[in-house]
């Protein structure tokens, strides 16, 4: 694997091997060992076209903590306002050194481009593509749910995959790279995906996805899915023509006060709920479900320092094989 771009393209054994070698970072990153050597020489640009706190963020600390030297770009403020393109901008920072590109585009397919071109040689990380995909996301997310899942049944960290775990995917879909990454993630790891939607905000063509499909988000709470995952409503690509009055959504796609404590009142002990962020409160989840103790979002945040650490370490190393967490380098 050279690079990560979706995980459409993902197969399973390349997921868990990911998995895995973050569950390894993670032990690393618990034990407070400051940083690894294993991308001590290498640089890591931070690419990003659109806003970001979290990714962003997580790239920078996850590439640090490898002893990787950072470079962020932020596409405000730069010569992309005269009009310079993706290829020399790409072909710009590749001059200054860059072993790795970490790249946030509007555009769907900007990941490819750059992977897929001779513009650059340096390994290509999507990190989130127009209304593509955002694989590192769905990497995390998956993570967090194995994570969750193992300590509920007692095993391990990593010790048990997602077969049969029941996902709720829930908002605007049609404009989430973060659905679409974790439908062919889930899935591929064994997990059954429910998208729930205004019919409004479904893509063309949703049902050839391998996943089931509901506007009615209290006939699939009813099902008693083991975890529901709500999106950002996504108003800077949405037409105001198709979305739902914000009333209307709050209340019908919304994870509000009243339909958060009937979890409790169907005996759904064991849900988690996630959220990819930033989270809009009122609109999409109340604050009441946002911060209870069944929210995973801010564990999804530390978590995804461990995958990107993995992500990074598995395509830009020739070691494969895991690392030794009592390396005499580590300090
Ligand atoms: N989840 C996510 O992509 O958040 P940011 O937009 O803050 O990076």
């Amino acid at each position: 694997m050279r690079h990560l771009l979706s995980t459409k393209d993902l197969s399973s054994s390349d997921a868990i091997r990911i998995l895995d070698t973050a569950e390894e970072m993670s032990a690393v990153n618990e034990r407070e060992v400051r940083k690894l050597p294993a991308l001590r020489g290498r640089t890591v640009v931070n690419l990003f076209f659109e806003d970001s706190t979290r990714t962003r963020i997580s790239f920078e600390a996850a590439a640090k903590r490898l002893s990787a030297d950072v470079i962020n770009f932020a596409a405000k403020g730069s010569s992309v306002s005269k009009g310079e393109s993706l290829k020399d901008t790409a072909q710009t920072l590749e001059a200054i050194g860059a072993d790795a590109v970490v790249v946030r585009h509007p555009a769907s397919g900007a990941a490819q481009r750059l992977a897929t071109t001779d513009w650059i040689s340096a390994a290509v990380i999507n990190a989130g593509d127009g209304t593509h995909e955002h694989p590192t996301q769905a990497l995390l997310d998956a993570f967090t749910l194995r994570r969750h899942w193992s300590r509920l049944h007692g095993t391990g960290p990593g010790g048990v995959d997602l077969a049969g775990v029941r996902v709720a995917i829930v908002g605007d879909v049609l404009h989430s790279r973060v659905a679409r990454s974790n439908v062919w993630l889930l899935t591929t790891l064994g997990a059954h995906v429910t998208l729930v939607a205004p019919p409004t905000l479904l893509p063309i063509g949703v049902e050839h996805w391998p996943c089931a499909v509901s506007y009615d988000l209290d006939a699939v709470i009813a099902q008693r899915p083991d975890a529901i995952m709500m999106l950002r409503v996504q108003a800077e690509r949405m037409n105001a023509s198709y979305f739902p009055s914000t009333g209307e959504y709050a209340r019908r796609w919304g994870l509000g006060d009243e339909r958060f404590a009937r979890l409790d009142e169907l005996g759904l002990k064991d849900t988690v709920i996630l959220h990819p962020g930033p989270m809009v409160r009122g609109l999409e989840i109340s604050s009441a479900a946002a911060d209870s103790a069944r929210s995973q979002v801010l564990r999804q945040v530390a978590n995804g320092v461990s995958v990107r650490m993995a992500v990074m370490y598995l395509l830009m190393s020739s070691g494969l094989s895991g690392l030794d967490p009592t390396d005499a380098h580590a300090k």
